[in-house]
């Protein structure tokens, strides 16, 4: 049996899962047979989500671990509700993430220590809970990780430097383990959506040019970008591979290799 063959019923943990994004992926996953653990730090909204998608199932398909993935401690109770759940982890789909709401102003904020936020959460969050689940998926011999990037993480988005930057660390990452599957028989690739309609872009505290300009832009489709993450686990060649979502559908991203 291959790593594909056995993946689709096996265990999937989504941070950031209790809304947007994370949220459809876990409904997808939940769809194909999966059972799945939400790890968030909003607890009501991911309780509910559990909630509907045991209800929807008539079985415990899903449950929900309070995450915070710049904390090691919760990363590692999130796996081990997985394990204590379900049995194990197969599938780790690396997905919180924040905006900084101070996007037009961000190479003149203030210099505060406190604007490493964005840094710790979508750039050390994501690489915490990669190396946490590549030890948890070593007792299985095999898994998949997929890493929220974004669009921002390949193309220059003035206006969000510093969301740019996290999002270009997530692919350097990503691009950085193409290698991975001769070593552990996990393979890690990562999805870059353009705008998505979910609330991080609906921030209200979001500058009301910034909000403008994401309005006059055209946007990624919540099933397209579920698609690519789905086109990750089941594509086997895909591995340190970088898939962008765009309003036309699902690209392959190469990197630009210079001899
Ligand atoms: N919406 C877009 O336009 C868009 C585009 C490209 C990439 N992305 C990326 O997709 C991912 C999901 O974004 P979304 O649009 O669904 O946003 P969202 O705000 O709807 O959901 C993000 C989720 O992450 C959770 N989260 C935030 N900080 C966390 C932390 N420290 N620990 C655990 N969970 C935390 C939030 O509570 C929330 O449930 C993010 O990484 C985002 O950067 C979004």
């Amino acid at each position: 049996m291959t790593l594909t063959d056995t993946i689709a019923s096996q265990v999937a943990v989504v941070t950031g899962g209790s809304k947007g994004i994370g949220y459809n992926i876990a409904k997808a996953l939940i769809a194909r047979g999966n059972r799945v653990i939400i790890g968030d730090i909003l607890d009501k909204d991911g309780k509910a989500a559990v909630e509907e998608f045991n209800a929807n199932a008539g079985k415990t398909v899903a449950a929900f671990a309070h995450a915070d993935v710049t904390k090691y401690k919760d990363i590692q109770s999130m796996f081990d509700l997985a394990e204590k759940e379900f049995g194990g982890v197969d599938i780790l789909i690396a997905n919180a993430g924040i905006f900084s709401i101070n996007h037009g102003l961000a190479p003149f904020d203030e210099l505060d220590d406190s604007n490493s936020r964005i840094f710790d959460v979508n750039v050390s969050g994501v690489i915490k809970c990669n190396k946490a689940a590549l030890m948890y998926m070593g007792k299985r011999g095999q898994g998949i990780i997929i890493n929220s990037a974004s669009a921002g993480g390949i193309y220059p988005t003035p206006g969000m430097c510093d969301y740019a930057a996290t999002k270009h660390a997530v692919v350097g990452w990503t691009r950085s383990l193409a290698q991975l599957p001769n070593q552990c028989n996990v393979r890690v690739n990562a999805v870059c959506p353009t705008w998505v309609e979910t609330d991080l872009i609906s921030d209200g505290r979001l500058p009301k040019e910034f909000r403008d300009f994401i309005d006059a832009t055209p946007k990624a489709r919540m099933e397209d970008v579920v698609k690519a993450y789905l086109q990750c686990i089941d594509d086997k060649s895909l591995s340190g591979t970088t898939l962008s979502v765009l309003p036309d559908g699902i690209h392959i991203e190469e990197p630009v290799y210079r001899t």
